[in-house]
C-alpha cells in the first residue's frame, strides 16, 4: 500500500512543466522535424495536430484519471482501484518499461555530454564526418559519459518530487524554450534557409498514406511519452482541486510548440549548409556538427557559441525526459517496498545503468550479440517504442473508459462537477477514451506486429 505523506506539486503550473518536461525531449528534437520534411509537410502537420488531440490526449488523460484518483504509484494505482485482479500486470508492466526506455535514452543522453563538452571544450576537429561512427563504437568514453548522463538524473529525482524533480523543470522548461528559440532565430538568418522553412512547411497530400498516418500517430505517442506510467506518475502528485483537462492540454500544446520550433531551427540550418536531411540521431550528431563547423570558418565564436547552446539544449531536454522515467520505477520501490527515496534511486540506478551499459556497448565489443535479429540498443528501443508503449496506452484507455466506474472517471475528470469547462467536454471525452482510442491503438498495435 501507499504510504501516507506523500509530495506534491506546488501549483498546476509545476505539474505542467513536469509533464510538458518528461514529453519534450529527444524524440521533439531529432524525430519530428524529419518525419514532417519526409511526410508532406504541413499536410503531416495537420495529421499530428489531429493524433495529438483525438487520440493522445485521451490516453494522456486516462493516465493522469487513474493517477490523480489513487495518488499512488503504477503499481499501486491499479491495486487501489481494482484489487487482486489482473490489472496488476499493467501496474507491473508500466514499472518496467519506462526502465526499459532509460536505459537506452540515457545512452543517447551520455552521447549529447559528450558532445557538449566537445563543443565547449576542443570542438570538433577536422573529421566529423567519421567522429560520430568512431565515438560510439569505443568502450569507454561512451560508457562514462552514459554513467553521467545517469547520474545527473538520479540526482535529481533523489532529490525529492518538490526540491528535486518540480525546481529542475521549473528552471527547464522556460530555459529550454529560450535556447530553442535562440537558435531558430539564428536558423532562420543564415543565407538559403528558405528552403528548409519550404521543406517544413509546403503541404504535400499525395504523401499522406495509411503508414504515413499511422507514424504520425506512432510519433505523437513517444513524444508525450504515454502508455508507460510517467504520467501516471506525475498526475498522482497532482492535488485534488487541479483541473486535469487543463492540464493535460497544456502538456500538448508546449509539447508541440517545442517541436515545430525545433524544427525551424534544425531544417533552415541544415539546408543553409546544403545537404539533404537524415534521420534519426545522425541528424543531431553528424549533420550538426558539420553545420557549425562550417560557419565556423566564416564567424568562429559565432558558430562555437550556437554549437554550445545546441547541444546544451539536447541535455536538458534529455533530462527533463529520463528524470520522469526514472521517478516512476523509484515511487514504486519507495511506495510498495518501503524503502527511503535515496536508496531507492540508488537501486533504480543500478538496474538501468547496467542495461544501458550493454546498450552501450552493442554499438562496439557487444555488435555481434543479437536478439531477435537485432543489437541490444535497437532492441530495447523497438521493443518499448513499438510494443509497450502502445500495449500499455491501450490498456491504460481500457481499464478507465470499461473498467472504472463512469462516475469515478467523471469526479476525477470534473473535480466533482465543480469545473464547468470539463463538464462540457467529458462526453467527448470520455466516447474517445471508450471507443476511438483503444481502436485505432489496436491497429497501430497489429500494424506493428505484422511490419
Ligand atoms: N517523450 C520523450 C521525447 O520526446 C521520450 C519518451 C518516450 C519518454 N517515452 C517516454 C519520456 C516515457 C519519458 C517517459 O524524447
Amino acid at each position: 500500500m501507499a504510504k501516507g505523506g506523500r509530495e506534491h506539486f506546488g501549483s498546476r503550473s509545476a505539474a505542467v512543466m513536469a509533464m510538458a518536461g518528461s514529453a519534450i525531449g529527444l524524440g521533439n528534437i531529432w524525430r519530428f522535424p524529419y518525419m514532417v520534411g519526409q511526410n508532406g509537410g504541413a499536410a503531416f502537420i495537420i495529421i499530428y495536430l489531429l493524433a495529438a488531440f483525438f487520440l493522445s490526449l485521451p490516453i494522456l488523460l486516462s493516465e493522469s484519471i487513474i493517477g490523480r484518483a489513487t495518488h499512488a504509484n503504477t503499481f499501486g494505482a491499479m491495486e487501489k482501484l481494482s484489487p487482486g485482479t489482473r490489472w496488476k500486470w499493467l501496474g507491473i508492466l508500466t514499472v518496467v518499461s519506462p526502465l526499459i526506455i532509460l536505459s537506452y535514452y540515457s545512452v543517447v543522453g551520455g552521447w549529447s555530454i559528450e558532445y557538449l563538452l566537445k563543443a565547449s571544450g576542443s570542438g570538433f576537429g577536422d573529421d566529423i564526418s567519421t567522429l560520430f561512427g568512431e565515438f560510439i563504437v569505443q568502450p569507454w568514453a561512451p560508457l562514462i559519459c552514459h554513467t553521467l548522463f545517469l547520474l545527473l538524473t538520479a540526482g535529481v529525482v533523489s532529490a525529492g518530487v518538490k526540491s528535486g524533480i518540480e525546481r529542475f523543470n521549473r528552471i527547464s522548461l522556460p530555459v529550454l524554450f529560450v535556447l530553442i528559440v535562440i537558435i531558430m532565430i539564428y536558423a532562420l538568418t543564415l543565407p538559403g534557409s528558405g528552403e528548409g522553412v519550404r521543406y517544413m512547411l509546403k503541404p504535400d497530400f499525395s504523401k499522406i498514406t495509411p503508414s504515413v498516418v499511422a507514424s504520425a500517430m506512432g510519433q505523437s505517442f513517444f513524444s508525450l511519452s504515454l502508455g508507460v506510467g510517467t504520467i501516471l506518475t506525475y498526475s498522482s502528485y497532482m492535488k485534488r482541486e487541479e483541473n486535469l483537462f487543463r492540464s493535460g492540454v497544456g502538456t500538448a500544446v508546449f509539447d508541440l510548440l517545442f517541436a515545430l520550433i525545433a524544427g525551424f531551427a534544425i531544417m533552415p540550418a541544415v539546408f543553409a549548409a546544403g545537404i539533404q536531411p537524415g534521420a534519426g540521431p545522425g541528424l543531431i550528431f553528424e549533420t550538426l556538427p558539420y553545420i557549425f563547423a562550417k560557419m565556423g570558418v566564416a564567424a568562429p565564436w559565432l558558430s562555437r557559441g550556437v554549437s554550445i547552446l545546441f547541444f546544451l539544449t539536447i541535455v536538458i531536454a534529455a533530462l527533463t525526459s529520463s528524470i520522469s522515467m526514472c521517478e516512476v520505477g523509484v515511487a514504486y520501490v519507495v511506495e510498495e517496498r518501503g524503502m527511503s527515496r535515496g536508496k531507492a534511486t540508488v537501486l533504480i540506478f543500478g538496474a538501468t545503468w547496467l542495461l544501458g551499459a550493454l546498450c552501450s556497448l552493442s554499438f562496439g565489443p557487444l555488435s555481434g550479440v543479437k536478439i531477435l535479429g537485432k543489437t541490444i540498443f535497437d532492441f530495447c528501443d523497438t521493443l518499448t517504442s513499438d510494443y509497450l508503449m502502445t500495449f500499455g496506452s491501450l490498456l491504460f484507455v481500457l481499464f478507465v473508459g470499461w473498467k472504472m466506474k463512469r462516475e469515478t472517471v467523471w469526479n476525477e475528470f470534473t473535480n466533482g462537477g465543480s469545473l464547468r469547462g470539463s463538464v462540457r467536454v467529458f462526453r467527448a471525452v470520455y466516447f474517445l477514451i471508450r471507443y476511438v482510442a483503444p481502436l485505432v491503438i489496436l491497429t497501430i498495435f497489429v500494424t506493428n506486429l505484422l511490419a
